[in-house]
């Protein structure tokens, strides 16, 4: 078994099938941040196809994400889900990873230090992956990719071009679906968001000849 639990099935189950992991895209073992080895159970690496058109990026797994190994299977997991389902998207034609793979203790926020220790493995992933579309869920992820401060309430729903290692990248930023949670307001915006991604990177739509639309942007 290795520090991600591997036990030889996917992590979450029979959520995604075992092809929709790419054995690139695992981390086997880091040890750079001290706090978060010390607070982790296990690496939680991105789920979902090597080659996705829509890659979700968010900040790191939380406890239930820390428990099964999968990102995004808590309550914001949820709200994601049903906001992929409302825009046509099955949780298994994305890739969703995170800016950390361990989990900060308390569910802080990951510290600038933990970020760039695990800038490495996101940007390895991003490059492997190659998107359509990276979806920024949150301030943290957004900021991170974006290499600028954003007001993410704000500038939710915008699709700006980012230079992430070496490449030029569409990201279209997003609140975190926990914001949704703590403010029942944020809901819709957060579920016309996702269904814009679905529609620009062609993901939604695509057994019926679905096409990027990021060539109009
Ligand atoms: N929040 C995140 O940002 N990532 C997860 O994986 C779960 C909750």
């Amino acid at each position: 078994m290795t520090e991600n639990g591997d036990d030889g099935d996917a992590p979450g189950g029979d959520a995604l099938d075992g092809d929709a992991l790419d054995e690139d895209l695992r981390v086997p073992s880091c040890e750079r941040c001290p706090a978060l080895v010390e607070s982790r159970s296990r690496i939680v690496d991105g789920v979902g196809p090597a080659d996705a058109d829509l890659l979700f990026v968010g900040e790191g797994p939380g406890a239930q994400e820390d428990e099964k190994g999968e990102p995004f299977v808590g309550r914001s997991g949820d709200v994601l889900d049903d906001a992929l389902r409302d825009a046509g998207l099955a949780r298994a034609d994305v890739r969703i990873t995170n800016c950390v793979r361990c989990r900060p203790p308390d569910n802080r926020d990951p510290k600038k230090g933990e970020l760039a220790n695990c800038r490495g493995h996101l940007e390895g992933e991003i490059d492997r992956v190659d998107p359509e579309l990276i979806v920024t869920l949150g301030k943290v992820p957004s900021e991170h990719l974006l290499d600028r401060s954003v007001a993410i309430t704000s500038e939710s729903g915008d699709v700006v071009d980012a230079r992430i290692a070496g490449a030029s990248r569409r990201v279209l930023l997003s609140v975190h679906p926990a914001a949704t949670l703590y403010d029942r307001s944020q809901r819709d915006g957060f579920f016309e968001t996702i269904a814009r991604a679905g529609e620009l990177s062609g993901v939604a739509g695509a057994e019926s000849g679905g096409q990027s639309r990021l060539g109009e942007f």
